[in-house]
């Protein structure tokens, strides 16, 4: 049975990627999730916010090098690290596992900070990937701003590196189509739909915003499928889905749409990283019980959404699923 993909111009064992988070700042269990057979994994994101700290520290009359700086960092909790921390981390992590390890930066302006890809691709990475978290909250600053200070960042961090390099985006733009297709116009080799916003809480009993962090379900997979279904035709970029993958049928989902990799986080944050032999295995199950001997036979093998839905009938569709909703 032949599963493995292709994704940003790396050759994956399987299509599942751990993606970015705090599971990976823990060595042990990176070697966990590589013996389990994890296929890549998106190291837990270096902020812009820690760079120009770290670097702000060093400038200053701070002389005894990265413990004293991180003394000066804000309680980011487990994202209390240094650049420096970061990068020997990830040295570290390279010399630990053999399968392909991806750094990532997060941030949203360009500046001095972006150097530090350079230092990711110095330090061994085998790809990056950049997470453009922007929440816009300017009321004089419209759309097309927002977005051409992110394409900026995304063309400045292409400038920086040779690696292969991913973006990782959220689904609130006006045109998601409009958004993937220009990331692919500025050499970018993959895109990641689609970051989650962390939704605050309200404690009624104080009325202050309660930051939190829900792990995800699969409901929340379908405007991933919607918009890789969408996409596939459209542009030559890979794709690769984060947000709602907790089976080995949701991978199956996600290869079928058109995903070259598929990532998770949450499911494995609850069931512990031994779960993804057993998405795995699943995966192989799947596809031997449906006759097909290699994910290259499924990709992106379902009709496109516009194919399925002419555009005209799009909203006669949208009425008819509402109109299906049976009163439990
Ligand atoms: C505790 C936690 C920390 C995370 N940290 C990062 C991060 O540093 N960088 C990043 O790009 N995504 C981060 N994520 C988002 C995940 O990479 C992933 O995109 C998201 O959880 C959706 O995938 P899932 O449904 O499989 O959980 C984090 C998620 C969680 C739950």
């Amino acid at each position: 049975m032949n599963i493995s993909t292709s994704y940003m111009g790396l050759n994956l064992k399987n299509p599942l990627i751990g993606s970015s988070s705090p599971l990976w700042t823990s060595m042990d269990n990176i070697k966990r999730f590589e013996d389990s057979g994890g296929a890549a994994l998106v190291l837990h994101s270096l902020f812009e916010e820690q760079i120009e700290i770290s670097a702000h520290c060093s400038q200053s009359t701070v002389t005894n090098g990265e413990a004293e700086y991180l003394t000066y960092l804000p309680d980011f909790g487990l994202y209390g690290f240094g650049a420096d921390h970061y990068l020997s981390h990830l040295q570290k992590t390279k010399s630990a596992v053999a399968i392909p390890v991806i750094a990532s930066i997060n941030g949203v302006t360009t500046g001095g900070w972006v150097e530090c890809a350079k230092e990711v691709q110095r330090c061994g990475a085998d790809a990056l990937e950049l997470n453009i978290y922007d929440i816009a909250e300017d009321l004089s600053v419209p759309c097309a701003a927002v977005e051409n200070r992110l394409f900026d960042l995304i063309r400045e961090v292409r400038r920086s590196v040779t690696l292969p390099l991913a973006v990782k985006i959220d689904c609130f733009f006006s045109s998601i189509p409009n958004v993937v297709a220009r990331i692919e116009e500025c050499g970018v080799d993959a895109v990641v739909l689609f970051n989650r916003l962390y939704q605050p809480d309200i404690d009624l009993r104080t009325f202050e915003f309660l930051p939190r962090i829900r792990l995800s379900t699969s409901g929340e997979l379908g405007v991933r499928l919607h918009w890789l279904g969408v996409l596939r035709e459209k542009v030559k970029i890979d794709m690769a889905v984060t947000g709602g993958v907790h089976s080995s049928e949701d991978v199956v989902k996600c290869i079928v749409a058109g995903a070259d990799g598929v990532m998770m986080t949450s499911a494995i944050l609850r069931r512990g990283t031994g779960y993804v032999t057993e998405v795995i295995a699943g995966l192989e199950r799947w596809l031997e019980y449906h006759g097909y001997s290699s994910f290259g036979q499924l990709k992106g093998i379902l009709p496109t959404i516009s194919s399925q839905h002419l555009k005209s009938q799009q909203r006669i569709n949208y009425l008819r699923v509402l109109g299906s909703f049976v009163e439990y």
